[in-house]
């Protein structure tokens, strides 16, 4: 009776300083396990004198009992331990500011293609555009380019399989339009264009915006002063333009506009004329009745004057440090 009171001391001892669950169940397997105390212990009944029996056996019942009782008590002590470790370790302070999250923006190029559109669209111009995949009729012909024209090879174009190009400017859809509505018409059309031709200054991809104004008593003074008004409104100044004489198959006359930008410097920013009276006749207009005036600039270049930008190669790396800075 001693000895069971002995060890029923001791297993109680071990109970409390068991420091987790995995050495409690240590414990209680040291107890009342197959091979542990208690269940020895009663093993042990059949060596005592018969009438002693019931006695220490009761004692040892009891004995247990007590001992089951304090590990169970001590596991739910040892389990809510755990549970409240558990929740400071991965608890969330709701309080704290969340990631905050980047937005995007427009590509410079795009921005600057709006910006043309607006000021267009405030003078009286529809927006249209055209398939970036063309026929050689709509890109060449149609515009006052023959068979063998010199003007053909210095386009540099790219051929498909199919006998259909990648157009080389937008002009193709001044007669794509005028063929669609007519005279008169009062359009531009951005878009992308592409020539075989890559270095600093060219990308066999790049955008232009082709400007087009057909109507009765339509003059190059009406072609000057949209194209001065337009510069004055992209730069928010007044800037100088200078008409230099040029050459187009289909403008008659025709003339690259330069703007003055610094001392003694001028930038070519694009391509003018009156419209052919070959190019009318071609798009179903009679030139008795009508005439008018076309352009084509490129955004490229109005965006590197624009942002200050000096290799057009920025516009097409994708380099989000560059691109951030127009968010
Ligand atoms: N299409 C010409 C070019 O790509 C530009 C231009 C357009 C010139 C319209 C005159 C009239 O160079």
């Amino acid at each position: 009776m001693k000895k069971i009171s002995e060890i029923l001391k001791i297993s109680l001892q071990e109970v409390d300083k068991a420091p987790d669950l995995n050495s409690l169940d240590a414990v209680r397997v040291r107890y009342v396990g197959k091979k542990g105390k208690f269940t020895t212990s009663l093993k042990l009944l059949g060596d005592l004198p018969v009438e002693k029996r019931p006695v220490v056996g009761e004692e040892i019942n009891k004995a247990k009992s007590v001992f089951m009782k304090t590990v169970s008590l001590r596991k739910t002590e040892l389990e809510a331990n755990a549970l409240e470790e558990n929740l400071k370790k991965n608890s969330i302070d709701v309080t704290l500011d969340g990631y905050a999250s980047s937005r995007g923006g427009r590509h410079p190029i795009s921005l600057t293609r709006l910006r043309i559109e607006e000021i267009f669209q405030n003078a009286g111009f529809e927006v249209k555009s055209g398939p970036e995949i063309e026929d050689d009729y709509h890109n060449f012909s149609a515009l006052n380019i023959p068979d063998n024209h010199p003007a053909r090879a210095m386009h540099d174009t790219f051929y498909l399989d199919n006998g259909k190009l990648l157009r080389t400017h937008t002009s193709p859809v001044q007669i794509r339009s005028l063929l669609a509505q007519g005279a008169p018409i009062r359009i531009i059309a951005p878009g992308r264009v592409y020539r075989c031709d890559s270095d600093q200054t060219h990308t066999p991809m790049f955008h232009q915006v082709e400007g087009l104004v057909i109507d009765k008593n339509v003059s190059f003074a009406n072609l000057k002063a949209v194209l001065h008004e337009f510069v004055a409104c992209f730069f928010n100044k007044d800037v100088e333009l200078r008409f230099r004489p040029s050459y187009f198959p289909f403008t008659e006359p025709s003339a690259e506009v330069d703007i003055h930008w610094g001392e003694g410097k001028w930038l070519e920013i694009l391509g003018c004329g009156m419209v052919h009276p070959n190019v009318l006749i071609n798009a179903g207009v009679d030139p008795e009745l009508y005439s008018g005036y076309a352009f084509g600039m490129g955004i490229e270049r109005l965006a590197m004057l624009r942002y200050q930008v000096d290799d057009l190669r920025v516009f097409f790396e994708n380099d989000l440090s560059f691109l951030r800075q127009f968010n």
